[in-house]
């Protein structure tokens, strides 16, 4: 027992220790990034610092106007230029960077950025698919991978993750981020950026992660990109600020500010935003960059008169880095000498921008990300290919399983493959898919033809969204001579993303048509469905007997996509945001108010007349192919003081013939508040794995802190009171004193 103690004393002391050098280390090289930075800046010219703030786009993804030429070579070689976003490889980002380290007054290199958004060469399930995993390990190490790759290619820094709220199915940048929820969209944002920066940023294979877009850009009015938010304050820090802090806890190093004007202020020049929240009440130590054209584009919100002002703006309110605005360096020495902008603030910038090519090591070695021969060894890997597959099959979810259509049996010899997404590879990948190469993508029908027991009659069957070319004779023939059908249908790439909203959230008609006719053969059908974004499914559902969603998959569609077929993988992904009914019903949340008159079959209650209130398929929906029963919620405590934390445990077991994997969700209500609360919130989730007939006990706690929202007075508050727990269908009070 002695002994036991001793031991434990000695790992404590080593552990203490450890833990104190590795705090040392970094202080003393965060004293000497410090240091570097300061005797750089005392160097500078105006015109060097005002260079640092300007980030210029090479020729690749090209996503607002441009001014001038691509290579920027001119820039760079006269010093105007702190970073660049765009450009790619090794070889190229050597070329580049030689000229700034080797041909300017001060060498300072250049930080290269990139949207590596759902990895680089191999390309991950679009990120609202990995959400869907609810595997939070798997989605940090897709990011970790990501990186990898950028790195090895030439790029320091990701835009990303976005971390923004989306409630509106007509945005199509939902599919960037991780949904509707703010707990888990919190977990995932810091996941993401773990991922991303790794344990060590000076690492030739970690970049900088950039929470983005600040702030509240996914309430677009009408889900439509780029426009009006409207907020309170109140619901703004409640439901929108959460994953930026966790993002920033996380260590994230760089912010990108937003297109859309928050109660009227441009975010991009907005400095509650970037001043007050980011830098004073969080204390964010790195730097934030413009969103493309964002500063510039403050004249079409008609809240500045030019440029100059925008510059001026935009600057004051802590936006430090201009990304293809073609303002700060043009108008910010003018403004110094107007008196609008201070030189202690442009140092300040330089200074957080510099401070950040310290940490990534780029003073020591700017070339270490620009090595050819480690890129060639390092994109798409065998092991980082077999994660896209785990990943993405991970990600899918089974919204319908009628008569156990899925997964197909073995007397199933033949399958009609029918549809415009059984083998477009590049819409694989989704839009943001960076250096992925649909020539690396093995789609659905590839993988299926592979299978010597299977006979594959593919047909094509119609476009994504025009009445040419249909093959409807064509796909009926194949069906009828095939034991099941299976449909890869939905949207294309080009249907999410930025730019790409939706008024209509169903599959395009021509592709519901063809459904329709196939469905004459009486064969049982299978759809596999191809989405960027929440759909309505109604038809679908209503006449199709097994909905698969498999998102945006990535390089390894197919093979990820067989595997649940097959069942060599069993699914047990869960919505990170709701499927409507309709669009109509949109913006759609689980955690909404309940107002005064809830709805009942009453008349004059809070209802629509020609459809539900509920979503078709709800957050966190998905099922499996076997089944999981819940029993005995117990609660260690039915009273607990605000100091105190609450035991929560439940048994869930498999109770069909193969093993699974589930994910328990745990849902808090509040039975009454100073501020009317949501009918439940998410607050805790696990997943776990189950062997057929296995029981697990699954242990959540509570602490009344993880009950708090924001007040009135905007502060977080927990209030004493009665509250529920919630885990599937059982549900157990517990009293905060
Ligand atoms: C505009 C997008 O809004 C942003 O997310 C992206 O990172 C930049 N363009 C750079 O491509």
């Amino acid at each position: 027992m002695k002994k036991v103690k001793f031991f434990g004393i000695i790992m404590l002391l080593v552990f203490f220790l450890g833990g104190c050098n590795s705090a040392n280390e970094q202080k003393m090289a965060t004293n000497e990034h410090e240091a570097r930075v300061d005797a750089l800046l005392a160097k500078m010219t105006l015109k060097e610092k005002l260079g640092q703030l300007m980030q210029y786009t090479g020729a690749g993804e090209v996503t607002g106007p441009v001014e001038g030429t691509y290579s920027r070579l001119d820039k760079i070689k006269a010093g105007e230029a702190g970073s660049m976003l765009n450009v790619n490889g090794a070889s190229y980002t050597r070329k580049l960077q030689q000229i700034a380290v080797e041909e300017t007054r001060l060498g300072i290199p250049l930080i290269f950025g990139y949207d590596v958004i759902h990895g680089y060469k191999t390309i991950f399930p679009v990120p609202l698919g990995e959400a869907a995993s609810w595997n939070l390990e798997s989605i940090e190490k897709a990011a970790r991978i990501a990186a990898e790759e950028a790195a090895s290619a030439g790029q320091h820094w990701t835009f990303a993750p976005m971390v923004d709220i989306a409630r509106d199915a007509r945005w199509g940048r939902v599919m960037e981020g991780a949904g509707e929820d703010t707990y888990y969209g919190s977990l995932v944002a810091a996941a993401r950026v773990r991922g991303f920066q790794g344990k060590d940023l000076s690492a030739n294979n970690t970049i900088v992660a950039c929470a983005k877009h600040f702030a509240a850009y996914g309430a677009a009015q009408a889900g439509r990109d780029y426009y009006t938010t409207e907020v309170s304050e109140r619901t703004f820090r409640e439901i929108y600020l959460p994953p930026f802090k966790a993002a920033v806890d996380a260590g994230v190093l760089t912010f990108m500010s937003a297109f859309n004007d928050l109660n009227g202020i441009p975010t991009s020049g907005n400095a509650f935003l970037t001043k007050q929240v980011l830098i004073n009440e969080w204390n964010f130590q790195g730097f934030v960059v413009s969103d493309w054209g964002a500063v510039q584009q403050m004249i079409n919100h008609r809240y500045v008169k030019d440029l100059k002002q925008a510059t001026e703006v935009s600057f004051n309110a802590g936006v430090h880095m201009d990304m293809e605005n073609n303002a700060y360096f043009t108008h910010l020495e003018e403004l110094i000498n107007d008196g609008k902008v201070s030189l202690s603030q442009v140092d300040e910038a330089v200074r957080r921008i510099l401070l950040v090519k310290a940490k990534l090591g780029l003073f020591e070695d700017p070339y270490k990300y620009c090595d050819t021969t480690h890129e060639k060894n390092t994109l798409l890997k065998a092991e980082f290919l077999e994660f896209a597959r785990q990943s993405a099959r991970e990600s899918f979810v089974l919204l319908k399983n009628q008569k156990n259509t899925l997964p197909l049996s073995e007397n199933i010899k033949s399958v009609a493959l029918i549809g415009p997404l059984a083998n477009s590879k590049v819409d694989m990948m989704g839009t943001w898919s960076a250096r992925g190469d649909a020539k690396d993508v093995i789609t659905l029908k590839e993988e299926l033809e592979k299978r010597a027991d299977l006979k594959v009659n593919f047909v094509k069957g119609s476009n994504i969204n025009d009445e040419k070319n249909n093959e409807f004779e064509q796909a009926l023939a194949a069906a009828k001579k095939s034991d099941v059908v299976i449909f890869a249908v939905g949207e294309e790439a080009m249907m999410s993303g930025e730019a790409l909203s939706r008024m209509d959230i169903r599959i395009p008609e021509v592709q519901r048509k063809l459904m329709e006719y196939v469905l004459k053969s009486g064969k049982p059908t299978v759809l596999v469905l191809f989405n960027g974004r929440p759909l309505s499914l109604v038809w679908e559902n209503q006449n199709l007997d097994a909905i698969l969603d498999v998102w945006l998959p990535g390089t390894m569609a197919g093979p990820a996509i067989a595997d649940v077929l097959f069942g060599a993988y069993n699914p047990s992904g869960k919505l990170p945001m709701s499927f409507p009914y309709d669009v109509g019903q949109c913006p759609i949340f689980y955690n909404h108010k309940n107002s005064g008159r809830p709805a009942t079959q009453e008349r004059y209650t809070s209802k629509y007349i020609d459809g539900p209130n509920e979503a078709l398929f709800p957050f966190a929906f998905g099922l499996s192919y076997t089944t999981f029963e819940y029993a005995n919620l117990k609660l260690d405590k039915t009273t607990i003081g605000m100091n105190d934390s609450l035991h929560i445990s439940v048994d869930v077991k498999n109770t069909g013939s193969r093993a699974g994997e589930e994910v328990v969700h745990l849902f808090v209500n509040d039975s009454f508040a100073s501020i009317t609360p949501a009918v439940k919130q998410l607050r805790g989730f696990e997943k776990i794995k189950l062997e057929a007939g296995e029981t697990k006990n699954v242990l959540f706690s509570i602490h009344p802190k993880d009950l708090a929202f924001v007040g009135f007075d905007l502060n977080w508050i927990t209030e004493p009171g009665e509250f529920e727990v919630e885990v599937k269908d059982l549900k157990a009070i517990f009293v905060v004193k």
